[in-house]
């Protein structure tokens, strides 16, 4: 048996124009919706990310703007920087690429973000909201797999999903929007992490099985089930001389043995990557949006 590709890259095509329909509608109406970027140094997969932002941002008809500091820049000058964005009314999201580099606190640059302009969903006020089952913007990453799982056929609804990987910006929020009793939730859920003893014995009970451990080769083909879906959330550079960029990518997944067991599986490169993108493209029309007032907070309904 040789599984099914499950297409990122076509998804996000068609969702794509969808939001570019609305993005365009927004703009007529003098809202052109903008997202503010902010790279801190040269990280080579976070300049490549970014671009790729930026590109998506550009086809969709979103403004985009990044702002690049070195990598030696202080924490109180990103700060300061964040300050100054979240009273920019050009700027509906706000985006820090992360990781940032050791000497800045992640979390102290997260919580100085407006949440109404937190696109990426990771201040604690929206994953709170995201848990309780309010979500104001769903992390990019895990609203991404739920749409490809959705979109393909694949509910996750009375399935037992494995997560590989505890991160907070795909294993915590994707369980926790995976156990919510809506749409694209009512799974039962299990989180395996770098401590888990034995994961071949929860990965091989999986129907859906999301592998994001940053890490190739995490889960082959004997630890998944026959007949299971599987998503490969990893993106990793390895060295191939072959290549004109002497690397290629790959994901989390022996994607040659796991083919041969599960009945879907996504690709690396071209399955959640270009979903990621596409989420944070919602986001930020949605940012927009709720920054206009046309969306109330407490339960983004169209108002009359
Ligand atoms: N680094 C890896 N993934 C992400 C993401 O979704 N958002 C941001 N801001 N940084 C990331």
């Amino acid at each position: 048996m040789s599984a099914t590709i499950i297409s990122g890259t076509e998804l996000a095509q068609s969702l794509r124009k969808e939001i570019s329909v609305e993005a365009e509608t927004l703009s007529q109406r003098g809202i052109t919706p903008g997202l503010g970027v902010v790279l801190v140094g040269d990280d080579p997969a976070s300049i490549s990310y970014v671009r790729g932002k930026e590109k998506a941002c550009a086809q969709v008809g979103i403004y985009t703007e990044t702002l690049r500091m070195a990598a030696e820049t202080s924490q109180e000058t990103v700060l300061g920087t964040l300050a100054e964005m979240n009273q920019n009314s050009k700027f509906h999201g706000i985006l820090v690429q992360l990781p940032l580099p050791s000497h800045i606190d992640e979390m102290r640059v997260i919580e100085s973000i407006l949440p109404l302009k937190d696109v990426d969903g990771f201040h604690p006020a929206n994953l709170g909201r995201l848990m309780i089952g309010k979500p104001r913007f769903k992390p990019a990453t895990p609203a991404g797999i739920v749409e490809l799982l959705l979109r393909s056929g694949n509910s996750p609804e009375g399935k037992s999903v494995v997560i590989v990987g505890r991160s907070n910006i795909v294993g915590k929020p994707l369980a926790n929007l995976l156990i919510q009793k809506c749409e694209g939730g009512n799974a039962t859920v299990t989180i395996c992490h770098t401590k888990t003893q034995n994961l071949g014995s929860y990965t091989s009970r999986a129907d859906i099985l999301v592998v994001a451990a940053g890490k190739p080769n995490t889960v082959s083909g004997s630890m998944i089930k026959s007949g299971a879906v599987v998503i490969d959330v990893g993106v990793n550079r390895v060295p191939d001389s072959s290549k004109k960029k002497g690397y290629r990518l790959v994901g989390d997944v022996d994607f040659e043995s796991a083919k041969e067991v599960a009945r879907a599986i996504t690709p690396v490169p071209g399955g959640i990557g270009p979903m990621t993108i596409t989420m944070l493209l919602k986001n930020t029309v949605h940012a927009a949006k709720l920054q206009a007032r046309e969306l109330t907070e407490t339960n983004s309904e169209r108002k009359e």
